[in-house]
């Protein structure tokens, strides 16, 4: 199978975008990536019920096929007001976010998405790799509607999200909502 992005025959099941080429996308190119991840997506994750296993392959999917994404991935509700990093994609994440911090935390408290062209003028942005200089961060919801994740991607270049990729990940991550964690089978 050809590489629907360059039409290379590299990445056989993974669009894999030029990340030393940080062209911003327009509106139309992105709704167009963003289609071809969900397709992917839905069709890699159809029949698996594992939360895990799909936020890992979210993950993946999306990190390779957006050229402005840097670091992508899931913080995870373990306790009423605390997330704990989860799969993700890019440099050293930071462990544990409370609620009251940072973009995770007041995409989490809220419970919508939130944009952040520049993470310099954020109070409060935690800085887990000093070369982000955007992000988003969207809300995951069980079928209960209950918040049990985050999705967060940062990106090196200044606003390189906006409300086309908020609509889009916030359709993305619906994937996840009929999904559980297995528990691990520690014993033969
Ligand atoms: N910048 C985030 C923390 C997570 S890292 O970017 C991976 C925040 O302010 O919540």
């Amino acid at each position: 199978m050809r590489n629907p992005i360059h039409g290379t025959e590299m990445a056989e099941y993974t669009l894999v975008a030029d990340k030393t080429d940080p062209a911003r996308m327009d509106a139309g190119e992105k709704r167009e990536r963003y289609r071809l991840v969900a397709e992917q997506a839905a069709a890699v994750l159809e029949g698996e019920p594992d939360l895990l296993a799909a936020m890992a392959t979210v993950a993946c999917l999306l990190h390779n096929a957006f050229p402005y994404y840097y670091w992508t991935g899931f913080y995870r509700r373990v306790a009423a007001e605390e997330l704990l990093v989860g799969p993700y994609q890019g440099t050293l994440g930071c462990l544990r976010i409370h609620f009251s911090r940072g973009v995770c935390g007041r995409a989490a408290r809220e419970r919508r998405t939130i944009v952040v062209p520049d993470v310099q003028t954020f109070p409060g942005h935690i800085a887990c790799d000093s070369a982000s200089a955007s992000e988003i961060v969207v809300p995951v919801l069980d079928e209960a509607g209950g918040l049990i994740a985050v999705l967060d991607v940062d990106s090196t270049i200044s606003g390189a999200f906006d409300e086309v990729d908020g609509e889009e990940l916030e359709a993305i991550v619906e994937l996840l909502r009929p999904r559980r964690l297995l528990p691990m089978a520690l014993q033969g």
